[in-house]
């Protein structure tokens, strides 16, 4: 690892850990009652207060400082003042940006007591992200990521997500490459030591296909089936790879 790589890989894990613990912090909230706008302060808060910027508020127009995405919304959500319900499912996604490094990451929570689909379908999506994040190492291919994640997801009857994908990131939040959460083994570019991204597999009960409302941001299920996500970000090593935004209370999913 040269030196330059060394630099960004720091970096990236003091933007990923502060990212995680915002997450810890939201998962003692989630409750019935609670408005996606209390998670919202709860993100900008944590985030502040650790020295570092919340990258969503304000980019590219967006108004808040994470994304709310509840049930049959695929992600992007804006938080507000909606009220969280017994049974609902709610994926948060926060990004830090600390002393110029992104850590992007997202969980879902359940509100309550859920359905047992909607805990199938939750732990699908989680299962699918560590299988992906598996076959990293310098040298695999973005494809075999793509593989691993669709491959899991619809041997579970669920469906992988076309219209949005997993993204480098490092100095800027949104960079080259696109990390399709589906594909086949052995395609598409090589992985480099070093090479920063996120994987965040969006998983539909039904369809894969989805559509934006009117507000410019919220993508929902076409079918109006329930959708879940995980998003970690990832660094390429020699020995294969580093997750930068682990839960380090083990929160990491709220199904086993
Ligand atoms: N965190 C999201 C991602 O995983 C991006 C949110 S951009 C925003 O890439 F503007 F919607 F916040
Ligand atoms: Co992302
Ligand atoms: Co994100």
């Amino acid at each position: 690892m040269t030196d330059e790589i060394l630099e960004s890989f720091d970096g990236t894990r003091k933007a990923g850990s502060i990212a995680a613990e915002a997450l810890d912090e939201v998962s003692e909230i989630i409750k019935p009652g609670v408005t996606t706008e209390k998670i919202d302060k709860l993100c900008y808060e944590f985030i502040n207060d650790a020295g570092a910027y919340s990258a969503p508020l304000f980019y590219r127009g967006f108004p808040k400082s994470c994304c709310t995405s509840t049930n049959h919304i695929v992600c992007h959500g804006i938080p507000q003042n909606k009220i969280l319900k017994e049974g609902d499912i709610i994926n948060v996604d926060v990004t830090a940006l600390k002393d110029g490094w992104h850590g992007d990451t997202s969980r879902m929570f359940l509100v309550g007591d859920v359905s047992i689909k909607a805990k199938k379908l939750v732990k699908a999506t989680y299962d699918s992200l560590i299988k992906g994040i598996k076959t990293l190492k310098e040298g695999s291919y973005i494809g075999d990521i793509g593989s691993a994640i669709q491959s899991h997801v619809e041997a579970e009857g669920f469906s992988v997500v076309r219209d949005f994908c997993g993204h480098g990131l490092g100095r800027k939040f949104h960079q080259a490459p696109n990390i399709l959460h589906y594909g086949e083994p052995k395609t598409g570019e090589r992985l480099k030591l070093g090479m920063l991204f996120t994987i965040e597999p969006m998983i539909n009960e039904g369809q894969y296909n989805t559509k934006v409302l009117n507000d410019g941001w919220t993508a929902v299920t076409k079918d109006k089936s329930l959708s879940a996500q995980f998003e970690h970000t990832v660094g390429v090593t020699n020995k294969g790879y580093e997750i930068f935004t682990l839960s380090k209370k083990g929160l990491e999913t709220p199904i086993a």
